[in-house]
């Protein structure tokens, strides 16, 4: 407990905490946009992959019990820090223009509660199907059924496109500035890890959102 207090308890192991977790959900982000993009396969394909993911029993509740401390540790560290921040700063820069503070940056807060606000209700609409009756009516067997009746609905399919767009933003900056807070630094790598931000947002937003996009266009029914 006194080594966990030590590390969490200070600014720069706080820091260091969101960047790993930070980097682990973003690992989760990809692995579940790789599964989700069999979408394109067919019923077939997609269906063998959920019911695979089920098959797993134990080995997947303990991964999201995982994910879920992960998550928690992440929101919770990031939050703690941003207050700390704004209690250290209590006004605001006279220029923010001159400040070398990008949009994506600036809203690193807004956008990671946007998020929470989607799987909240991502969890609410495809795990727990409790918040649409055009996905409820289609048997829990049948992932690929759930996925095109819940994005037929435009309002549904804008609020994930929506969500999307704000985990691009969170990736963009986050990414690339969670190697600062881990300290690794190197005038060459820095080429890189600056470049993998922008990359990964642009995977995962034209990929999540080519979803329901091809719903709503009837290239996937
Ligand atoms: C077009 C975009 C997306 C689609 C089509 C999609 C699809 C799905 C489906 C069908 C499930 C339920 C699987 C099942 O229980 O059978 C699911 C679960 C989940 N999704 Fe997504 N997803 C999308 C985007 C996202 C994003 C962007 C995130 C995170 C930022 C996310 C996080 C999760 C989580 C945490 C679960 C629960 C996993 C579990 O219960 O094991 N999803 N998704």
């Amino acid at each position: 407990m006194a080594l966990c207090d030590r590390i969490i308890g200070n600014g720069v192991g706080a820091k260091a905490v969101v960047a790993i977790t930070g980097l682990m959900l973003t690992g989760f982000v990809m692995a579940h946009l790789s599964g989700n993009l069999l979408v394109f396969a067919g019923p077939e394909a997609f269906n063998k992959y959920a019911a695979g993911l089920k098959s797993l029993g134990g080995i997947l509740w303990v991964a999201r019990l995982g994910l879920l401390g992960i998550f928690i540790l992440h929101l919770g560290l990031a939050i703690r820090l941003n207050l700390e921040n704004k209690a250290a700063r209590p006004q605001k820069y006279v220029n923010e223009a001159t400040m070398e503070a990008t949009f994506a940056s600036r809203y690193m807060v807004q956008t990671g509660l946007l998020l929470f606000a989607f799987i909240i209700y991502h969890l609410a609409h495809y795990t727990f199907r409790v918040a649409s009756d055009d996905v409820n009516a289609v048997p829990a067997e049948d992932v690929y059924g759930m996925v095109i009746a819940g994005f037929s609905n435009p309002i549904v399919s804008g609020f994930y496109v929506l969500a999307m767009a704000a985990l691009a933003m969170h990736l963009k900056h986050g990414v690339s500035s969670a190697f600062q807070s881990l300290g690794i630094y190197h005038p060459n790598l820095n080429v890189v890890t600056q470049k993998l931000g922008p990359i990964i947002a642009a995977i995962v937003f034209v990929g999540f959102a080519s979803i329901p996009v091809s719903v709503l266009m009837g290239c996937i029914k």
